[in-house]
C-alpha cells in the first residue's frame, strides 16, 4: 500500500471538487482529487446550462476561467409561456442582473484545465474509494487498475461526490429530507439554430416544456414525462410531436426543429441532509443536497457551498483552530433551502400532476398571470433565477 498525505483530499473531480482544489491552490493549502468516474465520462454527461452571475463572478475573479465570457451568451431574461403565449422576464429591469449560457462540461473542462496547469494533483478512474476515521485522522483508501491499494492521509475529507454520494452515509445522526416528484424530464440534443434568443418555460396542459440553447446549430430541450419512460423507444417524430404541442399557441412563435442527437430521462427529486459536516468531514453539491432541475440551480449551488468551504478552510489552516469548520454547515444551508425552494417552486408552477383537477388547472394560470403581470412577482423570480447575491453572510 502507498500512502500520501495531503492537507485536503476531496473526493470527487467535477466541478464542484475542481473548484474547491483551485481555491485552496490560490490560499496555499494542498489538496488531491480523487474520482472513480474517468475524465472522459465526466466531460461527456450533459448536465444543466445555465450559471449565475456570482457564480461566473466566482471562475472569473479567482482565475480559474474566463473562456465563460468569451464562449458564453449573457441571458438577460426568459420567455414564461402559457395559454399559448410568451411573457419575458426582464432580468436586468426586475433584479439588475443577467445569467449566462454555459454549460456545466464546460465548467469541468475550464477548472480541469486549470489545475493542471498549476501541477494539481488530479486521480481520476479509481477503484473501491472509501473514507475512514472521519472523526480524528481521516484518510481516503482506492485501487488503482492493478488493483493495489493507495491511501490517502489528510487533516481535512471532503465529499463532493455528486448525488450518489459515498461520502454521505458517514455524517453521523444526519436527518435526511426528501421530496418525490411524479415525473421527470425527456432530455434532448438535437440539431437545428434556437429558436429564440433566450430560454422559453412552457407550462401546457399536456405538462411543461423547456427550450434552452447550446450553439449556433445544436440546441438543448426538455419536456415533462414519466419517470419509468424509456427513451429508446421515442421516435424522433414522437418527440417532436411533443414539443411542438406544448409550445403551440397563437403568437406566431415557431419551434425550429432537426435530428435528435442524444436523448435521456432526468431524475426529478429534491433532497437535503443535515449537517453538512461530521468531524473533519465536509459535504458539497449534490453530495448534500438535490434539486430538480427546473432553473438550473444544481451546479450554482455546489459553487455557492465550495465558496463558502474555502473561506472557512483557509481560516481553519491559517488558525489551525477547526472549530471554525462548525460555520460551515448553517452557512451554506441557508442558501440550499432558499434554492430548495425556488426549484420546487419553478416546478410546481409550470408542470401538470398526474391528478390535476380544472381547479388546480385555472390556480396554476393565476399563479403564473400574477408573475408576470406584477413588478414584484416578476422581481422574485428574476431574483431567484439570477442568484441571490453571496457577498457577506448570509
Ligand atoms: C438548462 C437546464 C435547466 O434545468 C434549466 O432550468 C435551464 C437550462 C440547460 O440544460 O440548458
Amino acid at each position: 500500500m502507498t500512502t500520501t498525505r495531503t492537507q485536503v483530499a476531496i473526493v470527487g473531480g467535477g466541478p464542484a471538487g475542481l473548484l474547491l482544489s483551485h481555491l485552496l491552490h490560490v490560499a496555499d493549502i494542498d489538496s488531491i482529487v480523487l474520482d472513480t468516474r474517468t475524465h472522459h465520462r465526466i466531460a461527456t454527461t450533459h448536465r444543466a446550462g445555465i450559471l449565475e452571475q456570482d457564480s461566473v463572478r466566482l471562475l472569473t475573479d479567482s482565475g480559474a476561467s474566463d473562456r465563460v465570457l468569451v464562449d458564453g451568451h449573457e441571458h438577460e431574461g426568459i420567455d414564461l409561456r402559457f395559454d399559448g403565449v410568451s411573457h419575458r422576464i426582464d432580468f436586468r429591469r426586475h433584479a439588475d442582473a443577467s445569467c449566462w449560457l454555459y454549460p456545466q462540461t464546460d465548467v469541468f473542462l475550464d477548472l480541469h484545465a486549470c489545475r493542471t496547469r498549476d501541477d494539481g494533483d488530479l486521480r481520476y478512474g479509481l477503484g473501491d474509494t472509501d473514507i475512514h476515521d472521519v472523526d480524528d485522522h481521516p484518510y481516503v483508501t482506492y485501487t488503482d487498475d492493478d488493483g493495489s491499494v493507495h491511501r490517502v492521509d489528510a487533516d481535512i475529507v471532503v465529499g463532493a461526490d455528486g448525488s450518489r454520494s459515498m461520502c454521505r452515509a458517514s455524517v453521523r445522526g444526519a436527518t435526511q429530507y426528501f421530496r418525490e416528484y411524479p415525473f421527470a424530464w425527456f432530455g434532448v440534443m438535437v440539431a437545428a439554430p434556437p429558436s429564440a434568443p433566450e430560454l422559453i418555460y412552457a407550462r401546457h396542459r399536456d405538462g411543461f416544456a423547456l427550450i434552452s440553447q447550446r450553439t449556433a446549430d445544436v440546441q438543448r430541450m426538455y419536456f415533462q414525462c414519466d419517470a419509468a419512460e424509456d427513451p429508446s423507444t421515442w421516435s424522433d417524430d414522437r418527440i417532436w410531436e411533443q414539443l411542438r404541442t406544448r409550445l403551440s399557441g397563437h403568437d406566431g412563435f415557431e419551434l425550429e426543429h432537426g435530428a435528435v442527437l442524444e436523448k435521456s430521462v432526468l431524475p426529478f427529486r429534491s433532497f437535503v441532509q443535515t449537517p453538512l459536516r461530521s468531524g473533519r468531514l465536509l459535504l458539497v453539491g449534490d453530495a448534500g443536497h438535490t434539486v430538480p432541475p427546473t432553473g438550473a440551480k444544481g451546479l450554482n449551488l455546489a459553487l455557492a457551498d465550495v465558496r463558502v468551504l474555502a473561506e472557512v478552510l483557509e481560516r481553519a489552516f491559517t488558525t489551525a483552530d477547526f472549530d471554525v469548520l462548525s460555520q460551515y454547515s448553517d452557512r451554506a444551508l441557508a442558501r440550499v433551502w432558499k434554492a430548495q425552494h425556488f426549484s420546487y417552486w419553478m416546478t410546481t408552477m409550470l408542470h401538470r400532476l398526474p391528478d390535476t383537477s380544472d381547479f388546480d388547472e385555472q390556480r396554476q394560470l393565476a399563479e403564473l398571470t400574477s408573475i408576470v403581470g406584477s413588478d414584484s412577482g416578476s422581481a422574485y423570480l428574476a431574483e431567484g433565477y439570477t442568484g441571490w447575491p453571496t457577498t457577506g453572510r448570509p
